[in-house]
């Protein structure tokens, strides 16, 4: 096998789980046909902190750049990168990279808005390199026999979503708690894995009408032992309803600033039962429901080993050692085919742009017309900001 080259660009909180969870524990595995040769951080000691680490385990330190315009022009034989930026970065250094021949790993959500995605989608497809979302959440085990549960029929027709996420989070999360960074709040940031997962189990979301509000702007961040307050600019509740294609009807809230009790329920109901995301599977007339480690169990016993050796390639279980796998596979076979390319991180995206959209025109938007860019009211804004045409 031939051996890729690889740069990381952005080494911050999540660079380091792919480089630990991810390229560390394949090369521990013995899966070794890459070599990360350059860590690229506008942060210089952060980048210095990362090759470190890594040269650690891989023996050959990688070289540190704080332009990824510089690591570009140098390093000609880089033919891949795993980029983990703020969100109104994605756009700019994907399509730097994938204009220079490199093959993208992507942190989610594809962009900030569905333009900036759209040039990334673009870039890749008329290279025809790869590009893949780095969505690990529906890759863990769990929810892969969550998957294969309701594909079998185990919950009858998927009808009803009900996905509520109550909490409070008054620290200070950086660039996250910016609008103009992070293009939204946790409705996108986390909510981009939910509506991936939504997704995934119960099928496309076609329409969306929803609220959003702000209550509580304050966070705190420490100096030298004292809170400062911060004010930030995302909303922090979103109440959504969403109509999925197969006639499906789901609730969605996430609501960030509701003090001293929290609710956590993520419930998918089908004719004939359902499953509880956080407590198993439940049918009629049973008095306990079927816990996941059981379903996943019986779900590992139902793979074929060619299915196994896809699903959790050299046994891996992690998530993001998963993702990283089949991304450095897919360079070395010239095989923009992933699982999460960019079409479908592309339609993520759109379902919480479609969130934001229907809060700001207060009407039911078409995810598909959001996806086509005849919906942009509320990223207009963000558009505008950082000249994305
Ligand atoms: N999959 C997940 O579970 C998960 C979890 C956390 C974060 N993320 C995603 O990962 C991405 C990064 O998030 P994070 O938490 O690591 O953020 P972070 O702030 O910890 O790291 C971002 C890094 O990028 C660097 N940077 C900023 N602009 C740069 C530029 N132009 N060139 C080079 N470096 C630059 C910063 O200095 C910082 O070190 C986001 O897209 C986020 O949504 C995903």
């Amino acid at each position: 096998m031939s051996e890729l080259e690889i740069g990381i660009i952005g080494c911050g909180g999540m660079m380091g789980a792919h480089v630990h969870r991810g390229f560390k524990q394949l090369w521990e595995k013995g899966f070794r046909p890459f070599k990360i040769v350059a860590c690229v951080d506008v942060n210089e000691s952060a980048a210095q902190r990362m090759a470190d680490e890594i040269s650690q385990w891989q023996g050959l330190r990688p070289k540190v750049y704080t332009s990824v315009d510089e690591f570009i022009a140098r390093e000609t034989s880089v033919s891949a990168v795993d980029i983990s930026l703020p969100h109104h970065e994605h756009h700019t250094v994907a399509v730097a990279c994938l204009e220079s021949g490199k093959n993208v790993l992507i942190e989610k959500p594809l962009a900030i808005t569905m333009r900036a995605g759209k040039k990334i989608l673009e870039a890749a497809k008329s290279r025809n390199l790869v590009l893949s979302v780095a969505e690990n959440y529906r890759r863990a085990p769990h929810h892969r026999a969550v998957n294969w549960a309701i594909r079998q029929g185990r919950i009858g027709e998927p009808k009803q979503v009900y996905w509520v996420d109550v909490f409070e989070r008054l620290w200070y999360w950086g660039w996250r708690d910016h609008l103009e960074f992070a293009g939204g709040g946790w409705t996108l940031d986390g909510g981009v894995h939910f509506a991936d997962l939504m997704r995934y189990h119960v099928g496309e979301v076609v329409e969306v009408s929803a609220q959003i509000a702000t209550f509580n702007p304050n966070r705190f961040r420490k100096v030298n032992e004292h809170q400062e307050l911060v004010t930030a600019t995302i909303e922090d509740t979103t109440q959504a309803l969403l109509k999925f294609e197969n006639g499906a009807l789901g609730v969605w809230v996430e609501a960030i600033t509701a003090p001293a009790r929290q609710i956590g329920t993520r419930v998918i109901y089908g004719t004939e039962g359902a499953i509880d995301l956080n407590a198993g599977l439940f049918l009629r007339n049973q008095d306990n429901p079927i816990p996941f480690a059981q379903l996943q169990e019986e779900f590992m016993a139902s793979l074929s080993e060619s299915d196994k050796e896809r699903l959790f390639p050299l046994g891996v279980m992690d998530d993001i050692a998963q993702e990283v796998h089949e991304f450095v596979t897919a360079c070395l076979d010239n095989n923009p085919k992933v699982e999460i390319d960019g079409d479908e991180g592309y339609r993520s995206q759109a379902v919480c742009m479609a969130i934001y959209e229907a809060a700001t025109l207060k009407q039911t938007i078409s995810v598909a017309d959001v996806m086509a860019l005849k919906v942009e009211a509320y990223q207009r804004l963000l558009n505008e900001r950082w000249q994305i045409s």
